[in-house]
């Protein structure tokens, strides 16, 4: 069969990276998760507080993002030290949106996401993927919930990590970063023309993979 570019965008906390994560392991493809590149570079901004945008572009030559597989599972590695656990609490999530803002900061992030891709064969999930790092991918997804349903998906995966999350502050970060990534300047989030809608507001997980895997084997035809 041959091998196609997946490109998964949407909102925050609505299972994209565990949809894109699925999707790559049943296609046997490179899954991306592009947010944790954001994050990375944030968390790099927030442990040399650095806060104004001149300082952050001067600083890009000197930060290096990468992945690594751990048990089979893909972390994040800054400068080669594997960030992971670091950059999935809400500050370096919110770091990650404002610095996400910065055009230096995509077009440098933007440039490495798209060699990735030049084999195919890969999975890539974000916010940007199928309007601006793959226009031409053959396989568009615009995942979609409402606030608060992804609103307690966050809560309570905060609880699993040992966080105390009040749910009203969750929901308004889910709120403030869907306007954030909606209404920045560059690469807003956006559903390309040609992607499929996925709304799994109210869809078991199964139901939801089922419905991936079926649209997945019609674009590989
Ligand atoms: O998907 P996430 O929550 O891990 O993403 C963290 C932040 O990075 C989010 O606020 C939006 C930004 N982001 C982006 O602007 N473009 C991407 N391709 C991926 C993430």
């Amino acid at each position: 069969m041959k091998k196609i570019i997946v490109a998964i965008d949407g909102y925050s906390s609505c299972g994209k990276s565990t949809i894109a994560k699925a999707l790559a392991k049943y296609a046997g493809y490179t899954y991306v998760d592009t947010g944790a590149m954001y994050r990375a570079i944030g968390l790099y901004t927030l442990r040399h507080g650095l806060k104004e945008q001149a300082d952050i572009v001067a600083a890009l030559p000197n930060i290096q993002v990468g992945f690594v597989q751990v048990d089979g599972v893909q972390h994040v590695t800054l400068n080669g030290e594997d960030v992971e656990s670091q950059i999935r609490t809400l500050e370096a999530g919110n770091c990650a949106s404002r610095i996400s803002q910065i055009k230096e900061v995509r077009a440098y992030l933007v440039a490495q996401q798209q060699a990735m891709g030049e084999e195919k064969g890969i999975v890539m999930d974000g916010r940007d993927i199928g309007t601006v790092v793959f226009p031409k991918a053959e396989l568009k997804l615009f995942l979609t919930a409402s606030p608060e349903v992804r609103a307690q998906r966050r809560f309570d995966e905060l609880v699993s990590k040992g966080e105390q999350p009040n749910y009203d502050e969750v929901l308004a970060d889910v709120n403030d970063r869907d306007y954030r990534d909606t209404h920045r300047a560059e690469s807003p989030l956006k559903q390309a023309n040609d992607a499929v809608v996925v709304d799994n507001s109210f869809m078991t997980p199964d139901e939801q993979m089922k419905l991936i895997y079926s649209i997945f084997e019609k674009a590989c035809k």
